[in-house]
């Protein structure tokens, strides 16, 4: 199995000492982040943006995967840019110009991600996939940390890395991401993901964060 990255989501830290828990997962070895964007009209729910994504990016050189879980994505790419993402993910459901966005992205020296959730099929990526960087299959529906894994989206995982293959694409990135920890992780990289995202399994797990961190890359050598 290729390299899997364990990115710790930050919407479940504690946002008050959202620099010390950074470090303690940096710590235990995590060097890319989730970083959650709600905007209370795409998904039912508001979070964090452009000043927590600074701050973060100031105490912080690990790789900032910024999730914009909003309606009109298009006019902020650039603020979120130079607000310190590495990576720019923007959901497929709100986005007809996917192209035009995902070439801004890259413009702007971003990676480019594309969201799905769970009940969108990947089969109107198959256009843009030679063109992005990291695609993101929901496995829970998009607005609220803490919720149940939906384990059906891991055969859409599986359907992405098909048309991969079939297309002859070299080198990307399929990300799950809600409801992630040490009963499925493994599971979910089995059927081809190599970006797991934990939040609460992570930030608010049983143990300290590097406890709770260690443990999910733990999990991960064990055979399903
Ligand atoms: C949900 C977010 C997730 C969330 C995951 O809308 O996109 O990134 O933080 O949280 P957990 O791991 O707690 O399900
Ligand atoms: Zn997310």
């Amino acid at each position: 199995m290729a390299a899997v990255v364990l990115a710790p989501s930050i919407l479940a830290a504690d946002f008050a000492r959202l620099g010390d828990q950074v470090r303690q997962a940096e710590g235990a070895g995590a060097g890319w982040f989730h970083v959650d964007v709600m905007d209370g009209h795409f998904v039912p729910n508001l979070s964090i943006g452009l000043p927590v994504l600074e701050s973060l990016r100031a105490v912080s050189d690990s790789f900032l995967d910024v999730h914009l879980m909003m309606d009109n994505p298009g006019p902020f790419l650039e603020l979120f840019a130079k607000a310190g993402a590495d990576l720019i993910t923007i959901h497929q459901e709100v986005s007809p110009h996917l192209h035009r966005d995902i070439h801004e992205i890259r413009r702007l020296g971003c990676r480019a991600g594309v969201a799905l959730n769970p009940s969108t099929p990947p089969d109107t990526l198959r256009e843009m996939l030679p063109a992005i960087d990291l695609v993101l299959c929901m496995t829970v529906n998009p607005g609220f940390g803490g919720q149940q894994f939906i384990p059906e989206v891991l055969d859409k995982v599986a359907r992405v890395r098909r048309m991969q293959a079939e297309m002859n694409i070299d080198s990307l990135h399929v990300e799950v991401d809600g409801g992630i920890g040490v009963s499925n992780a493994r599971q979910a990289a089995a059927a081809g993901a190599d970006v797991l995202v934990a939040g609460s399994s992570v930030f608010r797990g049983p143990g300290t964060i590097e406890e709770n961190y260690t443990a999910i890359r733990a999990s991960l050598a064990v055979a399903v």
